[in-house]
Formats: C-alpha cells, sequence, structure tokens
C-alpha cells in the first residue's frame, strides 16, 4: 500500500461513527449509520480539515508563510483554512465569492469566523471566479513564500484526507457488514475522490455516492476522475474508473438554495437526530437520501452510512423564519 503522506494532524480523529435508530423507524428504510466528521473540531469542524491536514504538512514544508485559497463568502473550506491557519501561525488569503463582488453588509456564519481568525477576504464577482485558479496563482506570486489550496482543497494532496478516512471508517463498522452506500454531499469533488481512492487502496469493495449540491453529475464526475488522474500520475498504478456515483437529482433549485421542503426535512432531521445540517450541504443530501429510502432504494436490512461533512456554522446565515412557521404554525 502506498504510504500516507504528512499530515499537521489538526483534525481530531477518528470520529465517531453511530447508529440514529429514531430516524431509522421515522423514515421506514434501512439503519442509519452516520459517520460524525462534524466532529473533527469546533472552528475546525467538518471534511475540509481532513484536508487540510494534508495541504498544510505540504504548505510547511514547502517554507510557505502565506496560504492562499478561495470559495464562496460562507464557504466551509474558507473558515476551515482561516482557522487552520490562525492556528498554525500562517497568514491566510481568501478569495471570496458573492453574486456582485462585493463585500456583504452583514458578518455571519463561516464569514464571520473567517474575519475573526483573521484571513484577509477579497471579494470577486462569479465572472471572475471562473478564472478562480489564475486568480490564487498571481495571489500567490505577487506574496512570494506562498501556498495555493485550489477550490475546497480538493486535489490529489487534499483527498489524502478522505484516503486516511477510509482507512478509519472500514474499521468501525460492524465486522461483516458492507453499507448499501457511503452517502455524502458532493461539490468540488475530493471528498468522494478520496474515498474512491481509500477504498481502492483497501479493497475494500462500497458503494459511494456523492450527492452533488448544485453541479450536474457529469460536471462532479470530470472533477473526480481529474483528481484521480493526477494521483495516479503521483502515486502510480491504474486510475480507480469505479466504485463511485454521482447523482444530482437533488441540486433542487442550485447551489446554495434550499426549497421549503428541503427545509422542513432538515428540521425533521435536527428533531430526530440531535443533529445540525446545514441548507446548502448536508441538508441537501440528507433530503436526498429520505428521499431514495422513499422510492425504495434503500430498504430495511441495509446498512447505510451517512457521511456528515460539517457546515453547521451556515446554519447561522440562513433565515428559517419560513420554515419554521410552516412547521409549528
Ligand atoms: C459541509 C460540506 N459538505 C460537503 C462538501 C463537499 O465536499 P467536496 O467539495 O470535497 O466535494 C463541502 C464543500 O464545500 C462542505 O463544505
Amino acid at each position: 500500500m502506498d504510504p500516507m503522506p504528512p499530515s499537521v494532524a489538526l483534525a481530531r480523529l477518528p470520529t465517531p461513527l453511530e447508529p440514529y435508530d429514531r430516524l431509522s423507524e421515522e423514515w421506514g428504510g434501512p439503519r442509519i449509520w452516520v459517520k460524525r466528521d462534524d466532529l473533527t473540531g469546533f472552528g475546525l469542524s467538518g471534511n475540509k480539515v481532513r484536508k487540510l491536514d494534508h495541504h498544510l504538512a505540504a504548505a510547511l514544508a514547502d517554507g510557505a508563510r502565506t496560504v492562499v485559497t478561495c470559495g464562496a463568502v460562507q464557504s466551509n473550506h474558507c473558515r476551515a483554512t482561516a482557522i487552520a491557519c490562525a492556528r498554525l501561525g500562517l497568514r491566510c488569503i481568501v478569495y471570496l465569492r458573492s453574486p456582485d463582488g462585493r463585500r456583504p453588509d452583514v458578518l455571519s456564519g463561516n464569514h464571520l469566523l473567517q474575519v475573526l481568525a483573521g484571513a484577509e477576504c477579497r471579494f470577486i464577482d462569479p465572472a471572475t471566479y471562473e478564472r478562480r485558479d489564475e486568480v490564487l496563482a498571481d495571489a500567490a506570486a505577487a506574496e512570494g513564500n506562498a501556498w495555493v489550496i485550489p477550490e475546497g482543497a480538493s486535489d490529489a494532496i487534499g483527498m489524502w484526507g478522505f484516503v486516511e478516512a477510509m482507512e478509519e471508517a472500514a474499521t468501525q463498522l460492524p465486522s461483516g457488514s458492507t453499507p448499501a452506500a457511503l452517502w455524502h454531499a458532493a461539490s468540488s469533488g475530493g471528498t468522494t475522490a478520496g474515498m474512491v481512492w481509500g477504498a481502492d487502496r483497501l479493497g475494500w469493495t462500497v458503494p459511494i455516492v456523492g450527492c452533488s449540491v448544485g453541479d450536474p453529475a457529469a460536471e462532479l464526475d470530470r472533477r473526480i476522475r481529474a483528481i484521480l488522474a493526477d494521483a495516479a500520475a503521483i502515486h502510480g498504478g491504474p486510475i480507480p474508473e469505479a466504485g463511485w456515483e454521482s447523482t444530482d437529482a437533488y441540486v433542487g433549485d442550485g447551489y446554495g438554495t434550499a426549497s421549503s421542503e428541503e427545509m422542513a426535512c432538515i428540521v425533521e432531521a435536527t428533531r430526530l437526530t440531535g443533529l445540525l445540517f446545514d441548507p446548502t450541504y448536508t441538508g441537501k443530501a440528507m433530503f436526498g437520501l429520505r428521499e431514495e429510502i422513499r422510492k425504495g432504494r434503500f430498504g430495511p436490512g441495509d446498512d447505510v452510512v451517512f457521511w456528515h461533512t460539517g457546515g453547521g456554522f451556515a446554519t447561522f446565515a440562513w433565515d428559517w423564519t419560513d420554515a419554521l412557521t410552516r412547521l409549528d404554525p
């Protein structure tokens, strides 16, 4: 097996894998397990911390003093990067996509934490964000001694966080049980790619399902394949061609939106588990899982792992009034 690359080990690991039986009973389907990556830390919580552990180790090994990255204003990745940089004493510059390329009037959720952690926030509009890799490269060149982390830390370095995570999860399931799915929210593809590489490395045949939160499944697949191809070029060996499924069936009205039906499902899931699900990522994925159970894809006798990828701070950047008025008139 290829050795695990260095890590700064900021994530608190292993995260628990827990059964949520009230959710299973209420939704009438499989036994639902939740992999609690919302517990990798507090400020440093969520799937991004696993990926940053490897990226920041590479940055420090390279002698970097500044880290440059990008995401949406409410990016969990930018928040986790800002906090990790504060912890490690690195300067952090984040390029944040906002609808008009300007600073939002109100500081909230992840953006508030980016600022509290001392990141320099530079706002760009969606058209400029399309050229994000160029923008990051130019910013790093202007700084000198800077390390670029691409969107979501989703590349052949960040991916290792989830290769490692698969080793962790494989030992946590009851022996002899193979889940009917590792179901998770997917966007920049690094989480899924790491799971796929990790499963392949372990010889673990487990269906990995990335539930897109905005992009068409073909675009998500393209990103996942690109990361796997880069990893194969670096580490050798064949590119894993199978072992995952991308679905865009639950994108709804698109990235960063949530219908009242989705919002109601999120509140229901919280009331049945005591866990938080944000409308942009884990909430969309949880809604998708419930719909797949309703359609009969997973039934009693199946085990399904819902991989909780964090994102709880975004909960505080949403207006819940409408959903709560409908639920509790
Ligand atoms: C909470 C949360 N879940 C899931 C994802 C998707 O992970 P990936 O970008 O690796 O596909 C993200 C990415 O931003 C996220 O913030």
